[in-house]
């Protein structure tokens, strides 16, 4: 009768610490999606000649890295291991062709011999997403005084216009301009 008891108030407390894991968990990714909706809905939302200027990109961009690019980037885009750091994205994305290839990396993927692991595509994100976020690594991440003046932030648009094409990982490679000056 005892260990029946005991039993029972084991279940009871697993049933409990499983019901409060499931509340945090759902608490968590409703936020998240919330934020990402309540964005791209706003943003296409707006008249068309002001979204370029309008996009709002800095809180959702610092959400999306935290939750699809620090855990290889690192919390402060130095990288470590096999993963680069990130403070050549304002220099590669003002090369010739530069832009290009900050895009294509995200909705492709990117391999090559200088790290010893790829990185998988992104394309499954929305176009808002994917601008928010590389604007967020270039702004936060780039060597100091490596951001051009003249720079001009990605939108949506642009993210959109390079979508379904048939680019293999290693072919996103050859696209990288080299980032000296
Ligand atoms: C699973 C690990 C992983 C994740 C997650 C990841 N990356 Fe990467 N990233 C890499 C690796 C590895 C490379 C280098 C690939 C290569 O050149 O072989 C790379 C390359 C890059 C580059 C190009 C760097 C250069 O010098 O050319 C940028 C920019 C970048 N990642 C940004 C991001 C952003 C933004 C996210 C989140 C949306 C992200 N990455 C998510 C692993 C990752």
């Amino acid at each position: 009768m005892r260990h029946l008891l005991s039993y029972i108030i084991l279940g009871a407390i697993a049933v409990f610490l499983l019901l409060v894991a499931a509340f945090f968990a759902w608490i968590r990714s409703s936020q998240l999606t919330i934020t990402t909706e309540q964005v791209v809905a706003e943003y296409r939302s707006l008249p068309e000649d002001a979204r370029r200027t309008a996009f709002e990109w800095r809180d959702p961009g610092a959400g999306s890295y935290i939750t699809n690019c620090r855990n290889c980037h690192g919390p402060e885009g130095k990288g470590w291991d096999q993963y680069p750091g990130l403070g050549d994205s304002a220099r590669l994305s003002s090369r010739p062709g530069g832009r290009e290839y900050m895009i294509d990396l995200h909705l492709y993927g990117i391999t090559s011999d200088r790290w010893r692991a790829p990185m998988p595509a992104f394309g499954t994100m929305p176009d808002e997403e994917l601008a928010a976020v590389i604007n967020y690594i270039i702004v936060t991440f780039s060597e100091p005084d490596s951001m051009p003046e003249e720079f001009r932030f990605f939108t949506p648009a642009e993210v959109e216009e390079r979508r379904g094409r048939a680019v293999s990982a290693s072919a996103v490679n050859d696209l990288r301009p080299s980032p000296a000056e």
